[in-house]
């Protein structure tokens, strides 16, 4: 079993730099924004996208894997839009809970929830802009409107419970996948590599980002207190995701309108839940879908293979096995 940590290992020294630089770029003296920054920062989580910034940089650098300051710039402003979008994310989802300790919106109410997030994305945009780097600004900003498009797709088709398998194919790369994408991509901007390993980089990430999200949907079936969210909140939310998708295309008809009719209930109906989750379990849904995101990391990989051997290229191959394999 492959750990975050080894993942980390070639680039440990430059991710603790990492995280004392977003905490310098991100304080406030004090009050309420200094105490939410503060709070934000102490329960980032995994940092998949800085991970991803920083081993693209050094696989693509032709220093001997060292990178600098425009890697550390891109790989913060990636974080902190992803930061941004969880804490509005959870205030679209009336969620309680983000790995495992209370959201913003749970703590602050929703009201300050928005606003903090407006607060990072600006923030960021301004340190972006001042540090002179345009490149790397423009790169990574046309992501915020991805993941709004992501959003805005997934919550209208969450309300008419029609979600397709190209839909969520759509949902799924605008929400998840472009920012991975872009954070492996810039991170060989960064470095100055040539355009075709930019754009070769952009399709591992992407790659990647789509395995990373249907994993997660998986896990919200499947599991456990692991994730730090609550189980089948997909399905409280009306989410149609890949499980779900493989048995609504085996069924016929009748069974199909059960299902999405159960649907329309899991908001406040737990019996719902496990008649789709029973579903789920007789159609298989959970190998299926763990095939098609074991195609997706094929595909990853397949980019990684036209680099040569080094450190970087090993860590983001065992991202690889990594995200196959995650419980959490
Ligand atoms: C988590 O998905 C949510 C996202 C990956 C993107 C959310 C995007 C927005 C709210 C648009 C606004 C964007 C910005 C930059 C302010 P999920 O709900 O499937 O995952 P979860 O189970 O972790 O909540
Ligand atoms: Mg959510």
């Amino acid at each position: 079993m492959v750990t975050i940590n080894a993942i980390r290992k070639p680039i440990e020294t430059e991710l603790e730099e990492f995280d004392a630089f977003v905490r310098r770029n991100f304080s406030a003296d004090e009050g309420l924004v200094a105490e939410m920054l503060e709070y934000v920062l102490s329960s980032r989580g995994k940092g998949i996208r800085p991970i991803v910034v920083m081993l693209s940089a050094a696989m693509n650098s032709d220093r001997d894997g060292r990178f600098g300051k425009r890697s550390y710039l891109a790989a913060m402003l990636v974080e902190m839009i992803h930061v941004a979008s969880l804490i509005h994310d959870d205030v679209i989802d009336e969620s309680d809970m983000r790995r495992g300790r209370a959201s913003v919106n749970a703590r602050w109410q929703s009201s300050n929830a928005v606003v903090i997030g407006d607060y990072i994305l600006a923030r960021n945009m301004d340190i972006g802009l001042s540090s002179g780097q345009y490149d790397i600004v423009s790169h990574v900003i046309k992501s915020i409107a991805t993941l709004c498009e992501g959003e805005l797709i997934q919550n209208d088709h969450a309300t008419k419970l029609d979600t397709s398998r190209d839909t969520y194919f759509d949902i799924i790369h605008k929400k998840t996948a472009s920012l991975l994408g872009v954070s492996a991509s810039v991170g060989a901007l960064s470095v100055g590599a040539a355009h075709d390993r930019i754009a070769a980089m952009r399709k591992f990430g992407e790659a990647v980002g789509m395995a990373f999200q249907i994993r997660d949907d998986i896990l919200d079936y499947t599991c456990s207190a692991a994730t730090g969210k609550p189980s089948n909140n997909d399905l409280r939310e009306r989410k149609i995701t890949l499980p779900l998708i493989e048995v609504l295309e085996r069924v016929g008809e009748g069974r199909r309108r059960e299902i999405i009719d159960a649907l329309g209930r899991c908001s406040h109906d737990e019996a719902s839940i496990e008649f789709i989750t029973r579903a789920v379990g007789e159609y298989d849904g959970i190998a299926l879908a763990q095939q098609t995101m074991k195609s997706y990391l094929q595909m990853a990989l397949a980019v990684l293979y036209e680099y040569p051997d080094s450190p970087y290229r090993e860590a983001l191959m065992n991202l690889c096995a990594y995200v196959a394999e995650r419980e959490r």
